[in-house]
Order: C-alpha cells, then structure tokens, then sequence
C-alpha cells in the first residue's frame, strides 16, 4: 500500500527501513524526516507524515517485542512517540511554514 504519494513510498519499504533503524540503535527516536532521509526522500506536502508516525509506533511495539524489552522500559520511550504523533496531528507539520497550507 502506498502511504507517501508525493514520492511513492510504501508501507513495507517504510517498515523496513525502521527495522533497520531499530537494529543499529534500539532506542532512537525515529521521526519522519529521519525515515525519509534514509530513504534519500524528502517530504514535499507532508500529508503522509501523521500516517507514517503511527506506522513508526507500530514498528516500534513489533521491533521491542522481539527484542523482550520491558514494557516498564517502554514507557518513556512510547510517550515519545505519542507526543511525536499529537505534534503531527495539530496544524504544523515538519518543514512546513504556517502560512504553506494546502487547499
Ligand atoms: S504524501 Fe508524502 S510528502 Fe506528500
């Protein structure tokens, strides 16, 4: 399925490259524009962003659970990642200006 329309990014390779991530360094923060960058894409409408942050907690919850982290050394990291979601859920996006809205 594809999630990024503006640079035809699907799910799977989004997912794929968080594993990837998750497996150098289970505990960085992963954000959109950092997925991008290792796709070597950028965002350009950041309308996908919301969906690719809740795809970021999905790989998060899946990579942990194979690593048999802790769900009490889950907690800080998870509100991280929650917090990232309502930051993309409000009017701003990553890299977008105020005044940039789409129509
Ligand atoms: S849909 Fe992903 S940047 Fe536009």
């Amino acid at each position: 399925m594809i999630t990024c329309h503006c640079n035809i990014i699907t799910e799977a390779e989004i997912e794929q490259t968080i594993v990837a991530m998750f497996d150098k360094d289970r505990w960085q923060l992963i954000v959109p524009a950092k997925v991008y960058h290792a796709l070597e894409k950028g965002g350009k409408c950041y309308r996908c962003f919301t969906n690719v942050v809740d795809i970021i907690i999905q790989t998060s919850d899946a990579c942990h659970a194979r690593f048999d982290t802790p769900d009490a050394d889950m907690i800080s990291y998870r509100a991280k990642l929650l917090q990232l979601r309502d930051n993309y859920t409000g009017d701003l996006h990553e890299g977008q200006r105020q005044d940039t809205r789409a129509a």
